[in-house]
């Protein structure tokens, strides 16, 4: 067992449900990287600054890269005895390299270590989600693309709306994820101070060298009080709501796939290969990736809630409280990033169904406002134009008709501003062609917005 890092002061053993309940180091051990790095600068800092003898410094960053090889080649045993990653590495420095690793801790405390390693960690990892998420936004690109022509009846309030290119709903996620990747930025910009040489909450009386430690380990700038380095988390916080916030429109895009396969909707089929079946009924073949990525969001939605409660009433400075705010970190960044391979592949491998999409466009209710606007275009007021329009859209409903099969007479008795070229709008690409305003869904703007798109993400 890894000797403890505090143990001289107790005299006597702790209890192992001590041991057991206060342990850490069964989920930290995944920071053991960013521990190695952080201690590789601390040490060198150290050195640099005579606080610690030169050979001393130089033989720690000797045996500290030596345990840096060995956790990248696997071969880096952990001692789950150890209290937490950081006596983790302290031992196993001290086997490598004996007495002169009781220097490394100096003008450092795990309050500020553990601070460093986690902001390490969540800076590489939102590395690794945005390449994610853009591989995301290529392969929903890829599928509007291949899909150009297909004009899709929309929704509002899940009842059948307006007529849109199925691109431009697509181009909508697009939207939505690009914003998900600038927000995890941000939150990266805003945590990339180091804060390390806050030690346990009010600084050191050692003159270290906190810029340099900064640099070395590719950090912006430097914490400006020790006691909130030590006591916040609020970078944490934000990265889970940035994740949360990720996971509201994976989840969104989930449900729109899942009602769009459906028979009833059959716009998609996706390919058996990311599908399942039913082990009672042989004719099934079920979304059910997209249903456990509908509902994985909502552990996504814990994590966050759970570091929040866990922050609100704690005084200020450390507590031990903190150590709860890794594993739902590692959760919701482990979950969010296996929803987000997944999706890319399913993605691929969904098929536009367009000869039935097609068949919903003669449904004449999908035209209702681009009538109105024929009518407002010839002066009529929107509130008149819209009870003609509402009076002739009731009338056929309650007659069985179609707006289609009006005679130019039965038109005239609505309003006298409906000529018989009203029915030319009555079609699905007149329809989308008509919607110019900027951000709309003619087909001119969407090719515009698509290459937009293709080139933003190359
Ligand atoms: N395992 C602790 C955490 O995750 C590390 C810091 C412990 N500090 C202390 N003084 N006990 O926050």
């Amino acid at each position: 067992m890894a000797k403890k890092l505090w143990g001289t002061r107790f005299g006597k053993k702790t209890s192992s449900l001590t041991d057991k309940f206060t342990s850490s180091i069964a989920f930290d051990k995944r920071l053991a990287l960013y521990d190695v790095l952080g201690s590789i600068a601390h040490a060198k800092m150290l050195g640099k600054q005579g606080i610690v003898p030169k050979p001393d410094a130089a033989l720690m960053v000797k045996g500290l890269n030596v345990i840096m090889r060995d956790l990248k080649s696997g071969k880096f045993k952990f001692d789950l005895s150890a209290e937490d990653i950081h006596s983790n590495i302290q031992e196993a420095l001290f086997k490598k390299i004996g007495q002169a690793a009781f220097k490394l801790h100096t003008a450092r405390s795990r309050n500020d270590q553990i601070a460093l390693d986690v902001k390490m960690y969540i800076k590489d990892e939102i590395d690794n989600l945005a390449g994610f998420i853009a591989e995301l936004q290529k392969a929903i690109l890829k599928l509007a693309q291949k899909n150009s022509k297909v004009i899709i009846p929309g929704y509002t309030h899940l009842q059948v709306a307006q007529c849109v290119l199925l691109a431009h709903h697509l181009l909508a996620y697009i939207e939505g994820l690009e914003r998900d990747k600038q927000r995890l930025q941000d939150a990266k910009n805003r945590l990339d101070t180091l804060p390390l040489g806050a030690c346990a909450f009010s600084g050191t009386g050692l003159a270290i060298d906190r810029n340099f430690v900064a640099k070395k380990l590719g950090f912006k700038n430097v914490t400006a009080n020790s006691i909130d380095s030590v006591s916040d988390r609020d970078f944490i916080i934000e990265a889970l709501a940035d994740l949360a916030i990720l996971s509201v429109h994976l989840s969104r895009m989930a449900e729109d796939l899942i009602l769009w396969s459906t028979k009833e909707f059959s716009f998609i089929d996706i390919d058996f290969s990311f599908c399942t079946g039913s082990s009672i009924m042989p004719h099934k073949k079920n979304p059910d990736i997209l249903e456990l990525i509908r509902g994985s969001v909502g552990k996504i939605q814990g994590d966050l809630s759970s570091v929040l409660i866990l922050m609100k009433g704690l005084p200020s400075s450390y507590n031990r409280d903190l150590q709860l705010d890794k594993p739902p970190l590692f959760d919701a960044v482990d979950t969010v990033k296996d929803i987000l391979e997944i999706f890319i592949a399913l993605f691929e491998n969904v098929a536009v169904k367009k000869e039935e999409i097609a068949g919903r466009l003669s449904d004449e209710s999908l035209f209702s406002v681009d009538i109105v606007e024929y009518l407002i275009k010839k002066g009529v007021s929107y509130r008149e134009a819209h009870d003609i329009v509402g009076k002739m859209v009731r009338d056929c409903l309650d007659k069985g008709k179609k707006i289609s099969g009006l005679s130019s007479f039965e038109l005239k008795k609505y309003s006298a501003k409906l000529e018989p070229d009203v029915k030319k709008i009555l079609n699905a690409w007149v329809s989308v062609n008509l919607k110019q305003s900027f951000g709309g869904t003619s087909p001119k703007l969407v090719v515009g917005q698509m290459h937009k798109w293709q080139q933003r993400l190359k």
